[in-house]
């Protein structure tokens, strides 16, 4: 019976007699002595096995993660022997008995230190030993820790958890759909469910009136460190709200209970709200990293008349001239500022023009511009001198600002340790996809702002929705939105997306048809559970944070999942596979 835990053991134990259990960390053979670090959960404890004991001889045949049970006495190590590094230095455990549980074979990496021996995918494979490492048992128990703050914030409020099918029909959320074939009627497919969205409506529309989840969501896109095909979203939705910003107090006081929770952070309450367009115009992004300024600045009017061209025929032409301020950055050189001028052309700029507040002022547009014009764009930022401005001329230019803002700030490592969290408000209802067609911005269950409801027909591109996103430090925490309750609306926004009546009652009719039985007015939100997670413990990967992840391209190398299917299955499912990749 295990009577204590490697890691909490302290001074105060001294004298105690204890039972032990867990890992070999590591094991040194002084002469006659052995100690071997013994892991578990908790942490490491330094063993002692003596000479004296001929039972304990097999001491020094253990090795990294073999599985020993062992009984002993905490004794204070000498002074010599302290080891301030090891939370448990002060101590050892003298063992009297040992039993040897399971041998392990050579680890493929060691559990100690950052996992830098191995590749991710070793990691992967071997995920049962790489879970040992103390990072990885440290971010599940924040994990944990996150998805109880939130069960008992919202159990405390009301909300019913009521989970949703897994084995569903399509749930759009913007990604492909992973299909699961039925054997019962074959030629048919379940798919897995990118959300819970129209089933948390329909709850809605069942009278639950306040509805959370903890739930798997499933998408087929392309990954990125920030993305799994699977992952946890915290769902949830609520019944006659009053508007937005119900939605956005209750899941703010959710976030800030979360943080006091778990990291014992009091975050200040309300978060800041900004509408898309600001957000736009100022950072020239829809999630903007406020832990810095370097706000954009319209220089149109000093620009109107410039005797630089590109700036004058910008500004004629119905585009603008707009920059940002790089505080201190006058001493970039020539290549820094190629490769600022490539980030903004990759983000869809024609050019960038830069000017630095030297003394005399040098930019390569010196010769070319009005007497005074380049002192007054520097007056407009308020730049002093060995500040750098970058400016763009054109239409569009917002986007190719805020990642110069962006790239400059990382640059500068400008970001400071702290939570910028914010709402991003009033998105647009719609926008156009890679192809140029027309899509909700959002999902298409989201609703237009009343006053835009004229002009779905007429105006799509410039309706304001009730849409809004969490953000924090750049990163998209979260989206939701006020939903579309009357079937004649909602089918008005599926014609508007290109859905036909027939594809739409193929695809959405059993939802429709519910909007037809009183849907109440609704809205919710949710929250990416492993992104949130991923950011409370400063990991760089969704990876990180997640027991089991796949990785980059979709894989689980543990399982090696996915898997051709046997011939058997596939004939009972009616499926016949042609070629693979
Ligand atoms: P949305 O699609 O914006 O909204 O998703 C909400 C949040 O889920 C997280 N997320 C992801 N996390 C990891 N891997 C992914 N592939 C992934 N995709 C999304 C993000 C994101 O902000 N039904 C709507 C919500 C609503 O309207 O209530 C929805 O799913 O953190």
């Amino acid at each position: 019976m295990r009577t204590a835990q490697c890691g909490q053991l302290s001074a105060a134990d001294v004298g105690r007699n204890v039972e032990l259990a867990g890992w070999v960390n590591r094991r040194r053979d002084l002469g006659k002595l052995t100690f071997v670090d013994l892991r578990d959960s908790t942490g490491l404890v330094q063993l002692l096995f003596g000479d004296d004991r001929p039972d304990l001889r097999d001491a020094h045949t253990v090795n990294r993660e073999d599985v020993l049970v062992v009984r002993g006495t905490v004794a204070r190590r000498s002074p010599a022997n302290i080891n301030p590094e090891m939370k448990t230095g002060e101590i050892e455990v003298h063992v009297e008995h040992m039993s040897i549980e399971n041998r392990s074979k050579t680890p493929p990496f060691l559990v100690e230190g950052d996992g830098s021996d191995a590749t991710e995918e070793t990691r992967l494979r071997y995920r049962y030993v790489d879970l040992r490492r103390e990072r990885l048992q440290r971010t599940l128990r924040v994990r944990h820790r996150v998805f109880k703050a939130t069960r008992d914030f919202f159990s405390e409020r009301d909300f019913l958890e009521v989970e949703t099918p897994v084995l569903t029909k399509s749930t759009p959320e913007g990604a492909r759909d992973f299909l699961v074939p039925s054997r019962l009627h074959r030629g048919s497919f379940y798919a897995l469910p990118q959300s819970p969205q129209l089933f948390k409506q329909l709850l809605m529309v069942g009278g639950i009136d306040r509805y959370f989840q903890l739930v798997k969501c499933f998408r087929d896109e392309d990954l990125r460190a920030d993305r799994q095909p699977e992952f946890t979203q915290l769902d949830l939705e609520v019944s006659f709200p009053s508007g937005p910003e119900e939605i956005y107090t209750l899941v703010e006081g959710a976030v800030a209970h979360i943080y006091r929770e778990v990291l014992g952070i009091e975050l200040p309450l309300p978060f800041p709200r900004l509408t898309h367009a600001e957000a736009m115009s100022r950072f020239g992004i829809d999630k903007p990293d406020m832990r810095f300024g370097m706000e954009i600045r319209d220089l149109s009017s000093i620009a109107r008349d410039s005797g630089f061209r590109v700036f004058a025929e910008a500004i004629a032409s119905g585009g603008k001239v707009a920059g940002i301020l790089a505080k201190g950055c006058a001493h970039y050189s020539r290549a820094t500022l190629d490769q600022l001028q490539s980030v903004a052309v990759a983000a869809g700029a024609k050019g960038l023009t830069w000017v630095k507040i030297e003394d005399p002022i040098a930019s390569p547009i010196v010769k070319l511009t009005s007497p005074g014009e380049l002192e007054a764009l520097a007056a407009a930022f308020g730049a002093e001198r060995g500040d750098l401005l970058l400016i763009l001329a054109g239409q569009g230019i917002e986007k190719p600002l805020g990642e110069l803002r962006l790239t400059v700030a990382r640059k500068e490592s400008l970001a400071a340790q702290e939570w910028r969290f914010l709402w991003v408000t009033e998105f647009p209802l719609f926008e156009l996809d890679e192809e140029g067609q027309l899509a909700s911005a959002h999902h298409a269950f989201t609703s237009p702002r009343p006053e835009y409801i004229d002009r779905i027909e007429t105006d799509p591109l410039h309706i304001l929705s009730n849409a809004y996103d969490l953000v924090v430090n750049g990163t998209e925490l979260g989206s939701g939105s006020i939903r579309i309750h009357s079937r004649e609306l909602q089918e008005r926004i599926f014609r508007r997306l290109g859905i036909t009546a027939e594809d739409a009652d193929l695809r959405f009719g059993w939802f429709l048809q519910a909007l037809e039985y009183g849907a109440p007015p609704h809205g919710g939100f949710a929250l990416g559970l492993d992104r949130l997670v991923m950011m409370m413990t400063g990991e760089a990967s969704l990876r990180d944070v997640i027991a089991f992840p796949k990785t980059a391209n979709g894989m689980c190398p543990l399982t090696e999942a996915p898997m051709p299917a046997a011939a058997k299955q596939l004939d009972e499912l009616g499926i016949r596979v042609e070629g693979t990749c």
